[in-house]
């Protein structure tokens, strides 16, 4: 199948029908991850493929208890699947591979941003994915909450030296229209590109294009709803106008638009608007005193309030 026409064949499914799935299929899809990208070739990806019967039976124990097998009379998910695979990570893989003589810098083992063996796992879980829907089959991610995580350690055997990352379900796929109606896909659209693709800078050259950043955005519509502000309410003019409007608020507080965007929720209200108003501290900070508080009373330039929510875009 061209990938073309698998990717939009990938969803989440979490139901399946009784049938088993023959041991070389599922072969195919666990060797994908042998040719999944690794930082440094590190390779510290793991799988625990589980088909027996009594494993399977013990996984949809132990994670019912935290509530995912099939709550509000929802189809059976983790019952029903004839393949459960445990995404894994081995972090110490990492530390031996850039602790030789070729990743060191300046004898020193990198201190990346993001632990790699994530993202490693991630890119794996992706590759299980696709691989199902080009085998004819479908497949489900679910989150392994800590305490059942410990308990599948227990149960399986799993290394402490090896983290569960999640766990993939396959099988061929049964009509799942009540786990399809409430979960996010259903309930909320995809994100439009342009919230996740940006071209060649983050802010367009004149920054206007603030108004579609989503981090700040989706956060502070979403804030805005928190707090009762009438989203309705909010008018924006064209792109520049709302560059010059920023600019004009930001200014008499000593503030850059950087400083506003680092802070842990940078509140967006357009000048317009009597979201105007909230210029406060939003975590740790109750709803009402947030509300009622003034920028000048917070120095933290995080803290500060900034401008511009488009209209028409939505929290995400
Ligand atoms: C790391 C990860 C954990 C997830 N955990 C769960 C989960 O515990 N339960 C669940 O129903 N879906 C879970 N999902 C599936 C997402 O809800 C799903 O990918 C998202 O709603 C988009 O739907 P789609 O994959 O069908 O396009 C998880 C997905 C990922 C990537």
């Amino acid at each position: 199948m061209q990938f073309r026409e698998l990717l939009p064949r990938r969803r989440m499914v979490r139901h399946y029908r009784s049938e088993p799935v023959p041991r070389e299929v599922v072969e195919r899809i666990v060797g994908t991850v042998r040719r999944a990208p690794s930082a440094g070739y590190s390779q510290g990806q793991r799988l625990l493929v589980i088909t027996e019967e009594d494993g399977r039976a013990e996984i949809a124990r132990i994670m019912g208890e935290t509530g995912w097998t099939a709550p509000d009379g929802r189809e059976l998910w983790l019952e029903s699947a004839p393949v459960h695979i445990l995404v894994c990570t081995r972090e110490a893989d990492y530390h031996d591979r850039y602790r030789l003589p070729d990743k060191l810098v300046e004898g020193e083992e990198i201190d990346w941003p993001v632990p790699f063996w994530f993202v490693d796992a991630g890119a794996a879980l992706m590759l299980l994915l696709l691989a199902a829907v080009d085998e004819g089959l479908a497949a489900g991610v679910s989150g392994v909450e800590c305490e059942a995580a410990k308990k599948v350690r227990s149960t399986f055997g799993i290394p402490d030296d090896v983290t569960i990352i999640a766990l993939v379900t396959n099988g061929y796929p049964a009509p799942d229209p009540g786990w399809s109606a409430v979960t996010s896909r259903r309930t909320q659209p995809r994100r439009p590109p342009a919230d996740i693709v940006r071209w060649e800078r983050w802010y367009g050259a004149d920054e206007s294009d603030l108004t579609v950043d989503s981090s700040a955005h989706g956060k502070t519509l979403q804030t805005l709803r928190v707090l009762g502000v009438d989203l309705d309410a909010i008018d924006t003019g064209a792109a520049g106008t709302l560059a010059a409007e920023r600019d004009q608020a930001l200014d008499p507080l000593g503030l850059a638009l950087e400083d506003c965007l680092d802070g842990p929720v940078p509140v967006v209200a357009h000048p317009t608007c009597d979201a105007g108003a909230l210029g406060a501290p939003l975590h740790g900070v109750a709803k009402e005193d947030a509300v009622h508080e003034s920028v000048d009373d917070h120095s933290p330039p995080h803290h500060a309030a900034m401008i511009a929510a488009r209209a028409g875009s939505r929290a995400s």
